[in-house]
């Protein structure tokens, strides 16, 4: 088969070498970006004289038949053609005969292909900014529900203080607002067309690149063309948003295996995001949020992968370019699946009040309860950590939590102690007690949830 390039050669090229250097076996998933690119290209040319206009309709309804045909799968696309740009074009040619060869006048594939990923994720990061979202409003949904709900919270996973479940569910609001907010900002970057950069150095036809850009719904044009085409900063940016993103998706599926391990036995997740042993009986696998965790490994690897392909790269289009691909549709599907199993997982799992209030009963998490109580009869901080200190340990040596201490032995490490220490001590009011703004009493984290609804919309 001839090649689109081919007048310069007199050999064939060598199968192998048409397998490393083709990329239409994954940059097919461009189809729609490259017409779109092509459309908006041949659309300019016309206006702008530089083919007739009746050419540019000619090719406009002939780029709009094969998309119909690759929708409908009826083209089959060839790696001697080597990339999704020059299928298409040979699409087009094969369906309006020569007069599709002019649709590439004035443009090169450098400044295509760069113009068909800023397209994709451009489209792409909106989608997984709503998918964000929808996790973000399974998260207010549970959280809503479980503000009374008392769970132990830790640090360096040791029972530090008791808080509500819904207080630690909406730190994963936060992470997932953060997310997003860099989702947004890498937008700004993503919105900036290549189209028009030629190679390298521009094209010495009159175009209209501020025409193109319109078309396409690009805020800015690339003021350089040797940039324009070698830049792909817009999807490391991408790649690292989706790393951190990812990161956090794993923090939160880590919290739902243990959280769902008999140990914990806090949550139960729903049996249609589970699966069994295929020899013990009893099991019920938490997988999603397993897989979930495991799947940071490839984002990052992604992002790793295509840092390292760059680092040495000089100006301007170098084929190592082709490596951008992959990684990055990976990275898009991986979030994309992650994100729409995330939401329904988190609305629909059965949060157990009871075993949570259990193991807060169970546990001296209010020791820094009394220390306060303490302070605020008069006793200095340090002085009062010392008593609580003394007193944990005699609880622990007579196998008792704080509220099974009696009176008489409160009274034996200090003589600040009263009734009303009880009261003090129970779960609910050592929550209730923190309600500095952000702290977890069930006022601030109302308000907090308030917040959370206004910034979502
Ligand atoms: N398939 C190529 C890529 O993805 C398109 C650009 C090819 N340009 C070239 N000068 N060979 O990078």
């Amino acid at each position: 088969m001839s090649k689109l390039w081919g007048g310069r050669f007199t050999k064939e090229t060598n199968k192998l070498v048409e397998e490393l250097t083709a990329s239409i076996s994954f940059d097919q998933k461009l189809a729609n970006e490259d017409i779109d690119g092509s459309l908006a290209h041949v659309q300019m040319l016309g206006e702008c004289g530089i083919i007739s206009t009746e050419d540019a309709d000619k090719i406009k309804e002939g780029l709009q038949k094969v998309k119909t045909k690759l929708e409908n799968g009826e083209l089959e696309y060839s790696v001697a053609n080597e990339d999704i740009h020059m299928n298409v074009e040979k699409f087009l040619i094969d369906e309006i005969g020569p007069v599709g060869g002019k649709l590439h006048t004035g443009r090169s594939r450098n400044d295509q292909v760069a113009t068909d990923m800023h397209l994709y994720l451009k489209n792409h990061t909106k989608d997984i900014i709503s998918l964000v979202e929808a996790v973000q409003g399974a998260i207010i949904s549970q959280a809503e529900k479980n503000i009374e709900t008392i769970i132990p919270g830790y640090t360096h996973l040791q029972r530090a203080q008791p808080v509500s479940f819904a207080h630690h569910l909406m730190a994963y609001f936060w992470m997932l607002e953060r997310d997003k907010g860099r989702l947004v900002d890498s937008l700004e970057r993503v919105n900036w067309l290549p189209l028009g950069a030629g190679a390298l150095a521009g094209t010495t036809f009159p175009i209209n690149r501020e025409r193109v850009a319109e078309l396409l719904g690009f805020e800015h044009v690339y003021p350089n063309s040797m940039d324009a085409v070698s830049d792909r900063d817009f999807i490391l940016e991408f790649l690292s948003t989706a790393s951190i993103l990812m990161m956090h998706i794993s923090r939160l599926s880590e919290e739902l295996v243990i959280w769902s391990s008999q140990e914990f036995q806090f949550v139960e997740l729903d049996d249609s995001f589970c699966t069994g042993s295929s020899i013990m009986p009893q099991k019920k696998n938490p997988d999603v949020p397993e897989l979930l965790r495991a799947k940071t490994g490839r984002v990052y690897g992604n992002l790793m992968g295509l840092l390292t392909v760059l680092k040495g790269l000089p100006l301007a289009y170098n084929k190592d370019m082709q490596e951008d691909k992959e990684g990055m549709f990976d990275t898009v599907e991986t979030l994309e699946g992650s994100l729409q199993l995330l939401a329904p997982m988190i609305e629909t799992m059965f949060v157990n009040v009871e075993n949570m209030a259990k193991a807060v009963n169970n546990d001296y998490s209010n020791a820094t309860d009394i220390a306060d109580y303490l302070v605020t009869k008069g006793l200095p901080f340090r002085d009062a950590h010392e008593v609580i200190g003394k007193i944990v340990l005699y609880a622990i040596e007579q196998k008792k939590f704080l509220l099974d201490l009696k009176m008489e032995e409160y009274e034996k490490f200090s003589s600040l102690f009263e009734e009303d220490i009880y009261k003090v001590l129970a779960p609910a009011h050592v929550m209730g007690a923190r309600n500095s703004y952000g702290g977890t009493s069930p006022v601030q984290v109302k308000e907090q949830i308030e917040l959370a609804k206004k910034n979502l919309g």
